[in-house]
């Protein structure tokens, strides 16, 4: 089992790995073993969604409620799914992946434009998996419309006063207006994408206020981040930090910190924005200086070995592959390699610890993640973007010139021109 040990002494900010990472045959595998998986579940699920998590490691269809049919496109997480067949279209060229991903990106775009539960900031890992990856894969320009619907939807929930997009709920809700959350770092790319295909710089002028917020508010002195930040929607005043999904408001939930180093890792590749690369630097020293033996991080930092509480795998991949995208953004060499060596150290206790063993015993690709602990939500289940982070890290490390979602990629079909923006 590999580990991943604390940060270097000499050196606070940068990080020490002790694993070489999987070797070339367990990752291929792992992609393997993945796909299968990918394939089993497109044609068990069809048009349908899964749940966010499984139930006992097996997916079932996204529930019925009083609005929406069973295995409807609801909520904020239907996305990662066409985004693994995405990634294994990539990976694989697999034709009939592709029309699934084609057929979900149709269905997305239906969503946007019918105005169905767009109540959220998480429009940007809804529409950059399912509709920007339809255009910039396969040229869908009806999915690029309704990328930038969803971008122009986003924008609405921009509060000027405080420099912040409200993260949850309806724009009257006083409970939810004024707060923003460290996970909405990840639905920044949708926005920056918008100002690279139109030009119009409002979208990445709106990022550039919000991250800043993030930067300055929910990231602590300590390098750790709260989960949630709320400011007074009027006068546009910082009030307090608080949790929603963490053990408490001042710890630390491992979710949160690990959309913090992928977050502001993307914003440092998009803006060039030094901040934002020393953010995403800190956010990564926290998380690494707070795993457990294993090298997969508890749930939540307040946890340390010899704790039962459960692990977040989930968080893990996410990690992998924020690391993985700061090493590729640093400009100091040996501090990239360090990073390289983090995030695949953090895939390689992933792909041995935390996989099924055999196809047969999940539908998972990812076990043993949490998505609410303190609600009971999803407590030790697979998780739909805790699988799509894992096969993302695989594709990064398995894919020569992988070019991510998450980059404004300016051009349709593959192409790469945001690439080293
Ligand atoms: N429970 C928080 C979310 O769904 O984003
Ligand atoms: N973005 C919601 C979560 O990570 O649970």
């Amino acid at each position: 089992m590999p580990t991943i040990d604390v940060r270097d002494p000499a050196d606070p900010a940068e990080p020490a790995v002790s694993s070489a990472g999987p070797g070339d045959e367990t990752l291929a595998a792992a992609v393997d073993a993945a796909v299968k998986t990918v394939r089993r579940n497109a044609a068990a699920f069809g048009a349908l969604y899964p749940d966010s998590t499984t139930r006992d490691d097996r997916y079932p269809l996204r529930p019925a409620t009083a609005e929406f049919a069973e295995g409807a496109n609801r909520d904020w997480t239907t996305s990662f799914w066409p985004g693994m067949q995405w990634l294994s279209v990539e990976l694989t060229g697999d034709a009939e992946l592709r029309a699934a991903a084609l057929a979900h990106a149709a269905d997305f775009a239906r969503r946007v434009h019918a105005g169905e539960d767009l109540d959220t900031h998480d429009l940007g890992f809804l529409y950059t998996l399912s509709c920007v990856n339809a255009w910039r894969l396969a040229g869908d320009e009806p999915a690029r419309d309704a990328a930038l619907a969803a971008a122009d939807h986003l924008m609405t929930r921009f509060l000027p006063s405080a420099g912040i997009i409200q993260a949850w709920g309806d724009l009257s809700d006083p409970a939810q207006r004024g707060r923003t959350i460290v996970d909405s770092l990840m639905n920044m790319p949708l926005l920056t994408w918008a100002t690279e295909t139109t030009g119009d710089p409002r979208y990445a002028d709106v990022v550039a206020r919000h991250v800043v917020q993030v930067r300055t508010h929910l990231l602590r002195d300590d390098d750790s981040t709260f989960h949630t930040f709320y400011w007074d929607p009027e006068s546009g005043e910082p009030l307090r930090g608080g949790t929603e999904q963490g053990a408490g408001d001042e710890s630390c939930w491992a979710r949160g910190q690990a959309w913090g180093i992928y977050g502001f890792a993307l914003h440092h590749r998009t803006s060039g924005d030094p901040e934002s690369l020393r953010a995403a630097e800190r956010c990564a020293g926290y998380l690494l200086d707070h795993l457990p033996a294993d090298g997969v991080p508890f749930w939540d930092l307040v946890y340390t070995d010899g704790s039962d509480a459960p692990r977040d795998s989930s968080a893990g991949a996410i990690a992998a592959c924020g690391l993985l995208e700061l090493a590729s953004v640093s400009s100091d060499a040996a501090r990239a390699a360090r990073y390289e060596a983090a995030g695949r150290a953090m895939l390689d206790a992933l792909v041995t610890g935390y996989t099924p063993a055999d196809a047969a015993d999940s539908d998972a690709l990812l076990l043993h993640a949490v998505y609410d602990a303190p609600k009971g939500k999803g407590v030790d289940e697979g998780c739909l973007w805790g699988d799509y982070y894992y096969l993302e890290a695989l594709t990064r490390l398995t894919l020569p010139g992988w070019v991510s979602p998450w980059w404004p990629t300016t051009t349709a079909d593959g192409g790469t021109d945001g690439e080293s923006a």
